[in-house]
């Protein structure tokens, strides 16, 4: 007698045990911005056009892996709307069976004009980087004047119909203390999740020290001076961030201890580079390429191999805090945010 077939979609389980569930897709390593934390501000160098992998095989990559256990999709850059015709992308993943969630890590400057069209073509979420409401302080940050754009990004993505809009600011310690009050209460008036992040040593730029981090607990410590914070139980389990309700009932707010408090043990994600590399972690050392796959005819069993083979190997964690802690190779903006 034949066994019956299986429609119990498969897990990928990495060699520690955790089941990875969400895939990030860097659509393209340039940007608008040049973000003290990630960018250099000149001469930077970028992709050239032709390695960046193709619409067609980033759906044929999201196809493979929706069928291996992914249900998660989360577009970054660089700024993922420097890549032209986006919600063509979008539409295209949204139609893969099996992917229930798609989201975007995003700097909002080009969402005005393109926030309609990304929410029709299926993208549910969006992430929205913004560390400084003070002008001066968001141009010294961004190095780019534009606060005002960011802010009717934000309007337009509201007014197309997101409902879940979370707002990334990276906490920098002598920068980040006078913006973080206004930021949460923008968050509350408007219905923004706001996050803060800390700083980690991903900028081109290699100013980053431990010194220069404002910890979560400050941050915590700080908010919690204006309204009182009810911890999430489990947050972590599902994103990497710590999450907080008000007490008052209003709203939302987020920490991202990457640094003081890794949250590596729940990690549950991979990451492909805008040229088609597979990382298994943020700050992974080796990569697999999956470009050359895809452009020298292997079959989907072979590209499902390579990347099960990757995340087989996926490292324990990173090693912030360590004397063995090395650098990636690539910045924030070649990985995808
Ligand atoms: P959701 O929980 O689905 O909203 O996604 P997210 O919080 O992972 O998305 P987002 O792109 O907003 O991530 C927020 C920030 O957290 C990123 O910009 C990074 O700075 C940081 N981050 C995201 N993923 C990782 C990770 O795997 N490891 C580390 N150390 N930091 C990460
Ligand atoms: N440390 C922490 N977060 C960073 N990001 C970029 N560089 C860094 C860094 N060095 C995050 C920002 C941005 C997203 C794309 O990546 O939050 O919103
Ligand atoms: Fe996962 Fe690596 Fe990020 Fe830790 S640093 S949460 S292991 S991707």
């Amino acid at each position: 007698m034949t066994a019956p077939v299986s429609h119990t979609p498969r897990k990928l389980i990495d060699g520690m045990g955790r089941t990875i569930v969400n895939l990030r897709i860097s659509v393209t390593d340039r940007c608008n911005f040049r973000c003290t934390y990630c960018m250099p501000e000149n001469n930077v160098e970028f992709m050239e056009r032709s390695k960046l992998l193709t619409f067609e095989e980033l759906t044929r990559i999201a196809t493979i892996v929706s069928k291996m256990g992914i249900s998660r999709l989360r577009i970054t850059g660089g700024e993922p709307l420097m890549r032209k015709d986006l919600p063509s992308l979008i539409q295209m993943l949204n139609g893969i069976n099996g992917i229930e969630d798609i989201a975007m890590t995003t700097n909002a400057f080009f969402l005005k004009d393109q926030a309609e069209a990304l929410w029709k073509a299926g993208l549910k979420r969006l992430n929205v980087s913004l560390d400084a409401l003070d002008p001066e302080k968001f141009r010294d940050v961004n190095r780019k004047d534009c606060l005002s754009e960011v802010l009717n990004g934000l309007e337009a993505a509201k007014k197309a119909g997101f409902k879940s809009i979370k707002i990334n600011a990276v906490a920098m310690r002598n920068f980040s203390e006078t913006e973080i009050m206004s930021l949460v209460d923008m968050g509350r008036t408007e219905g923004f999740e706001m996050r803060f992040i800390e700083f980690m040593p991903l900028d081109s730029d290699q100013v980053w020290a431990r010194e220069k981090v404002l910890f979560g607990s400050e941050i915590i410590e700080l908010i919690g001076q204006k309204y009182d914070l009810v911890p999430i139980d489990n947050s972590r389990e599902i994103g990497p961030a710590s999450e907080f309700t008000f007490a008052d009932g209003k709203g939302k707010i987020g920490i991202i201890t990457a640094v003081s408090n890794p949250f590596c043990d729940h990690c549950n994600r991979i990451r492909m580079t805008a040229d088609g590399t597979l990382r298994t972690c943020l700050f992974s050392t080796q990569e697999t390429n999956l470009k050359t796959l895809l452009r020298e005819g292997a079959s989907d069993e072979e590209i499902d191999q390579a990347i099960t083979d990757a995340v087989m190997l996926k490292e324990p964690g990173h090693k912030i805090n360590l004397d063995s802690f090395e650098r990636p190779k690539r910045a924030m903006h070649a990985i995808g945010g």
